[in-house]
């Protein structure tokens, strides 16, 4: 019997006393993909904090290809071969591919100048080869700053071969890409599995696990569910295993749409040189519209623009028949329109704020003239969210909103801007890392609010989640409005195929 490349025994991880992990194994093998799976908060970032030296963990024990081992930060754990591939750019934007993929490691021209001097013709020759290793087509030349965001996770992953990693470890790497991108990511992972390579891959969209695991790790309120094979799971076990109950997929059901609702927002010919172009489309009241593109395609500039966020060139925007001149984020709030942005950073949360001051900030005006702020009111009123979306944290409402799992964090932010009281909300990736079951939670919320009479403007890289939850779908390309499909006539295949010009 083989020793794994991987064993983890009865980990134990506490946050202030609360226990987050409780006697959790996992198990890898060289060349294999495990699908690390649990609801938002169940533990598995932790889990691969431990891992990678970022957490310490309270008790338990790591063996790497049969030997403990001891990981004090992020650094150790990379010396024994073990790589985490983040989604955000960690460092150096303005280095070029080839910089960036062989920084600390720079090789030298030959002779006494050696020490002084770079031979950027052979880093560039280098450089070349390391993308051909994947078959990729990124210029080495290029800087980082100007890579979409799957190019850079592939020059991590690359950057990673070449330090020799036997481990990936891949946190939700696909939550802001579109089926294509996926695939690009994929293909590059199946050739990392032939080079014996194993990885670790988290994910809330259990069609990609399918794809591309071979066993999945099921984890629940901090405790080992499951192992099992992929082949031996369907969907719908793996959620009953995640959520400890079964659970009946529920259609989102759309509001029939009434034709003469009016129309809240208007965008007339909207440009912005080199980005987008000709932009017209309306949003009625009541109505959900997606935006959906490949990356790139434009639909961020459009939605920031739309706001204020970020400047166009001309066009005009209407907010129900009346032109608004938007230029800053203020012209848009003044305007009625609330705007979920897509960077993670500046999605309006107060990291070190509680929970519940968070979720009061945006409606304390409501609370105070109700009631002077009584701080009885203030808990109610975030109660009342966090049962609506199912945000779960250790340690209860005052725990500072920095602590929550990713996908909690999410659930916060949008709760804030489901009760802001606008006319027109846009939402860019609106379910980003929220697990299946309270995705299903925020959909409910949006179709609420529609019926309600808002008008509501998205934004996802998720196709399945474009399908269910718009009314009609608009499809971005270079810039450029392709095709128009209401609920009824839109599919997968007519959708992709417009987002990519008509060519796929
Ligand atoms: N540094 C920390 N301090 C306090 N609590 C923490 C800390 N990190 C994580 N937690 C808590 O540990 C629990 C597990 O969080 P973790 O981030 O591992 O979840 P997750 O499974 O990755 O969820 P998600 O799918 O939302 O990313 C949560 O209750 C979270 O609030
Ligand atoms: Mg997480």
């Amino acid at each position: 019997m083989s020793v794994p490349l991987l064993e983890m025994r009865a980990i134990h991880k506490a946050f202030y006393g609360v226990k987050v992990l409780q006697d959790v194994p996992l198990t890898l093998d060289r060349g294999e993909v495990l699908a690390l799976l649990g609801e938002n908060g169940a533990g598995k970032s932790t889990l691969i904090k431990i891992l990678n030296g970022d957490y310490q963990l309270d008790s338990g024990q790591i063996f790497l290809e049969g030997q403990p081992v001891y990981f004090k930060e992020p650094r150790d754990a990379e010396a024994n071969g073990i790589k985490m591939i983040y989604q955000e750019l960690h460092y150096a934007p303005d280095l070029s591919v080839a910089e960036n993929l062989f920084i600390g490691n720079l090789p030298r021209v030959a002779g006494p100048l050696g020490r002084f001097l770079i031979d950027w013709k052979q880093m560039r020759q280098d450089a070349k080869v390391a993308l051909a290793l994947l078959n990729v087509d990124i210029d080495p030349d290029t800087s980082m700053r100007d890579l979409t965001v799957v190019e850079r996770q592939i020059v991590e992953i690359i950057k990673a071969i070449y330090a020799d990693a036997k481990l990936l470890v891949m946190d939700e790497p696909t939550a802001a890409l579109t089926p294509p991108e996926v695939e690009m990511l994929f293909d590059v992972v199946r050739r990392l599995r032939e080079k014996g390579v194993a990885i670790i891959y988290i994910s809330h969209r259990l069609d990609e696990i399918f794809q591309i695991a071979q066993r999945v790790t099921v984890l629940r309120d901090g405790r080992h569910v499951a192992t099992k094979p992929m082949s031996e799971v369907s969907p719908a076990s793996l959620v009953e295993m995640m959520v400890g109950r079964e659970i009946e997929a529920r259609q989102v059901e759309l509001a029939e749409q009434n034709d003469s609702a009016e129309v809240a927002l208007e965008i007339r010919q909207l440009r912005k040189a080199g980005v987008f172009e000709d932009i017209s489309f309306k949003v009625h009241s009541g109505e959900i519209v997606s935006i959906f593109g490949l990356l790139g395609s434009g639909q961020i500039s459009l939605t920031r623009s739309i706001f204020g966020a970020e400047r166009y060139d001309s066009g005009s925007i209407f907010v129900y028949g009346q032109e608004k001149h938007i230029r800053k984020p203020q012209d848009g709030k003044q305007a009625g329109i609330g705007f979920v942005p897509i960077d993670r950073k500046v999605r309006g949360l107060v990291l070190g704020m509680s929970v519940r001051k968070n979720l009061t900030l945006s409606n304390w005006k409501n609370l105070s003239r109700l009631s002077f702020f009584l701080p009885q009111t203030e808990r109610q009123h975030s109660q009342s969210w966090i049962d609506a979306l199912g945000i779960r944290m250790a340690g209860g409402m005052e725990v500072p909103v920095r602590f929550l799992s990713g996908g909690n964090q999410q659930k916060v932010v949008l709760a804030r801007w489901l009760e802001a009281n606008v006319k027109v909300l846009i939402l860019n990736e609106p379910t980003w890392g929220v697990d299946v079951g309270a995705r299903s939670d925020i959909y409910d919320q949006l179709e609420m609010l529609a019926e309600k009479g808002l008008a509501i403007l998205v934004v996802s890289s998720d196709i399945q989640e474009v399908l269910s939850i718009s009314h009609r779908i608009l499809t971005l390309y270079k810039g450029r409005l392709t095709a128009e499909f209401n609920h009824t006539e839109a599919s997968q295949d007519k959708v992709l195929n417009a987002a990519a010009g008509g060519v796929l």
